[in-house]
């Protein structure tokens, strides 16, 4: 039914679909985009709305339920139908499947007072039935249209069953790998994290939002949640002004810039001030100087944990609170619905910021063509047609074997033989098909997972293959070490799974510990005792980057293969027996040992950098402060040559553009993909600059024997920072640009920037 037939002939006459809001531009200035420009038709519709709904009304459209079972706490579950009815509930989180949306939905646009769809919401975050590598995973993949596609995907499959919003991408840059939620995001760069980020809400969102296809997008948890002190997730962070602006809001610009429908401000309290009660981060920045004009979406209890962080002494003052500070909607407590009605009957201003806030989720719907379509498409018959195609499956393998990254191969241990005879597979990991979907895959199913073990058993039916667990991923239980050894005593090769649980992973999973517990590593040992000079081939499964210092030193290949996904174990075995080279790069760092964490990429110099023969330099007295694997390593089955760096001008003003090129050669035996990397320095500038940081890459495909060029472009953005007064600008000076095959392998050229200093946007409001 549509419920245009069904509304007040006013609106009727107006509600209709619309296209998707203007993209903004990416042009450098104070403001990426301004809100996108309702139309006449949608300001009409929404205006008369508005005129005609009770305080209560408007209310229930900020407040968002959780499904029935979901609830903890004073919520409100979306069994509470009466509320549904009334029309005192606005979104609903943790429904899905078309029928169950559709029923709820059938109440609320044939009974409830103006008939006004629910929007259900959910966290799709890398596939919804298919599920797709965890975003760490396939941020290694270094390719944007991966990330596009595979998005499209899940907003395809999770539309059809009734979804209209997903809780992603998560865009938080992560430096701290004990932090468990660093394998939700693209890693530790700005760069590569705006590339994926922007390219993630294009494939949600589509190029319009009202198509059944397209699903509104979350760009979370803004901002700086991944400086968590200590990796301890929810804890506070304490950043500074410039880190705050250089490094952890440039994934949310992006998203903004490509047009993102909603952001989810974080849990912590960043320098003193939870995110959910800042109007500094809320208004000044993310309305006034980043242009957003989308949703503002809580996280889940967050407006009642202001509570908790002591800066409103009851949940009425934290509802208040949050919705002062430019929250829109109240994710599951309850608060704004319990206590911001009373309120505001005696607050002007609290009535205005709630009109202001009803208009923009009336907005949403209405972007979303559901005044058209309540449904937005969705049916049992096509998501039976959507969900798990044969295309979506192959775009799962094809994604998960460009997300692997190879990080050791002695001796050209891999690709192994499909010959062989006898495969022993070790390890537990190896046969948890669960894991092998990672984090967050809530509709995702494990019997329809390939695990590592039952991949390989697809290679050859000829090869004897046999399983033993030797020791769980968590556990200090080594009992089962002696039969792994057997095993690889008598097989030809073994493939030894090691890593973490994917349960051990994600949100409130943060460790002391990147090594691997004992028991792992003594199976390890003794399995490579027993394996006497055969091929051990580790593959890694986890979420973060492990201090791995034994297995990097004593085992003749390692294969990274994170979370892959429904087809984990395929594209293991795609790689391993040399179906697919290898072709991922690291997208964060791996330390040697948890203590030297935070270690990453784009830090600072130092007065004194690290320098082993000089007691007074940084580092440490005990270890090395170089890294195990760096930032965009990743090794192939064939071979690349790097040409001489080529700029177009050697001498250039502030504001122009820079032309560099780069040849690489492959000069190995088989075609293979390269992830070409562009890094930059500021050589001399008024605060210390980055040694190196990401500036573009590229993943080309070259045939063996043969070369391609790659021409990057870089602007005046590429080049900027924020100064001594937080201004961003082009200082001129010397810079050095470094192009490889990691961010440790590369060739240099040098430019200058003559003339005057550049400023491309004046001083950011002050921190508050
Ligand atoms: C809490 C998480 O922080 C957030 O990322 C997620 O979207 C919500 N829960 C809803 O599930």
């Amino acid at each position: 039914m549509k419920i245009a037939n069904l509304l007040p002939l006013a609106f009727a006459a107006a509600a209709c679909s619309t296209a998707h809001p203007t993209r903004p531009t990416t042009a450098p200035g104070v403001t990426t985009r301004s809100a996108p420009p309702a139309n006449a038709r949608e300001t009409q519709f929404v205006d008369s709305l508005l005129s005609v709904m009770t305080l209560e009304e408007k209310i229930g459209q900020l407040t968002m339920s959780p499904a029935e079972g979901l609830q903890t706490g004073p919520q409100r579950p979306a069994g509470s139908t009466a509320q549904v009815r009334a029309g005192l509930v606005g979104s609903i989180i943790g429904v899905w499947g078309a029928d169950r949306t559709h029923a709820l939905q059938k109440l609320v646009v044939e009974e409830s007072p103006h008939r006004i769809p629910l929007l259900f919401s959910l966290d799709v975050l890398h596939g919804y039935r298919t599920v797709f590598p965890v975003p760490l995973a396939e941020a290694a993949s270094f390719d944007p249209s991966l990330a596009q596609s595979d998005a499209r995907i899940a907003a395809i499959e999770a539309t059809a069953n009734g979804i209209v919003w997903t809780f992603a991408p998560m865009v938080d840059i992560a430096r701290d790998p004990r932090w468990g939620r660093i394998v939700e995001g693209a890693g530790e760069e700005p760069y590569l994290g705006s590339v994926m980020a922007a390219a993630r809400v294009r494939g949600f969102q589509g190029t319009r939002l009202d198509d059944p296809a397209s699903m509104l997008a979350t760009a979370k948890h803004y901002a700086g949640y991944g400086a968590s002190e200590g990796g301890r997730d929810y804890a506070t962070a304490e950043l500074s002004e410039r880190t705050f602006w250089s490094t952890y809001l440039p994934p949310f610009r992006a998203a903004i810039s490509a047009g993102v429908g909603s952001i989810m401000p974080a849990f912590s309290a960043v320098n003193g001030s939870p995110p959910h009660a800042s109007a500094w981060m809320l208004r000044d920045v993310l309305r006034n100087r980043l242009g957003f004009g989308g949703l503002v979406v809580s996280d889940w209890t967050a407006v009642m944990e202001l509570v908790k962080h002591g800066v409103a002494a009851t949940s009425g003052e934290a509802g208040q609170l949050a919705m002062r500070a430019g929250v829109d909607v109240d994710m599951s407590d309850g608060v704004y619905a319990d206590s911001l009605p009373a309120r505001a009957r005696t607050n002007q201003q609290l009535r205005s910021d709630i009109d202001e806030s009803a208009r923009r989720v009336l907005r949403a719907k209405w972007e979303l063509g559901l005044f058209s379509d309540p449904y937005h498409g969705a049916s049992e018959e096509k998501a039976a047609r959507v969900t798990r195609s044969s295309a979506n499956i192959e775009a799962a393998r094809t994604a998960a074997r460009e997300s692997i990254v190879l990080l050791k191969n002695d001796r050209a241990t891999l690709p192994l033989s499909r010959d062989i005879k006898s495969l022993a597979v070790i390890g537990a990991l190896a046969a948890d098909a669960k894991s092998a979907m990672g984090s967050w895959t809530i509709v995702g199913q494990a019997n329809e997972a390939v695990s590592v073990l039952d991949g390989l058993r697809h290679v050859n039916p000829a090869m004897r293959i046999r399983y033993a667990a030797g020791a769980s991923p968590e556990g200090a239980d080594t009992t089962g070490i002696p039969e792994a050894e057997a095993l690889a005593r008598d097989a030809d090769a073994i493939v030894l799974v090691l890593g973490e649980d994917a349960d051990r992973t994600g949100e409130a999973e943060s460790r002391a510990f990147l090594e691997l517990p004992l028991g792992q590593l003594q199976l390890a040992q003794r399995v490579s005792r027993a394996a006497r000079g055969k091929p051990v081939v580790v593959v890694l499964m986890n979420g973060r980057p492990l201090a791995i210092p034994w297995i990097a030193d004593s085992m003749p290949a390692i294969v990274e293969s994170w979370y892959l996904g429904s087809e984990h174990g395929n594209a293991v075995a795609d790689v391993l027996f040399g179906a697919y080279s290898p072709s991922g790069k690291l997208p964060v760092t791996f330390p040697r040992a948890t203590g030297q964490v935070p270690l990453y990429l784009a830090h600072t110099n130092s007065g004194r950098p690290p320098n082993p023969s000089d007691k007074y330099t940084t580092g440490y007295n005990d270890l090395s402060s170089t890294q195990l694997f760096p930032f965009g390593f990743g090794l192939s089955y064939s071979a690349f040559r790097y040409g001489d760096v080529r700029l177009s001008r050697d001498n250039i003003r502030a504001g122009d553009s820079l032309g560099v090129i780069v040849t690489v050669s492959n000069v190995g035996a088989r075609d293979a993909d390269e992830v070409v990397q562009l890094y930059l320095r500021d050589d001399v500038a008024s605060v210390a600059r980055p040694l190196k940081q990401l500036v573009r890459f590229r993943r080309v495909h070259i045939r063996a024997g043969a070369s391609e060029t790659v021409t990057f472009s870089l602007g005046a953005e590429d080049l900027s920072f924020y100064d001594l007064q937080m201004r961003r600008v082009v200082e001129p000076g010397g810079f050095t640009l470094f192009a490889g095959t990691s961010s440790v392998d590369t060739k240099e050229a040098h430019f200058v920037v003559a003339g005057d200093t550049l400023v491309l946007e004046p001083a950011t409001p002050r921190m508050q």
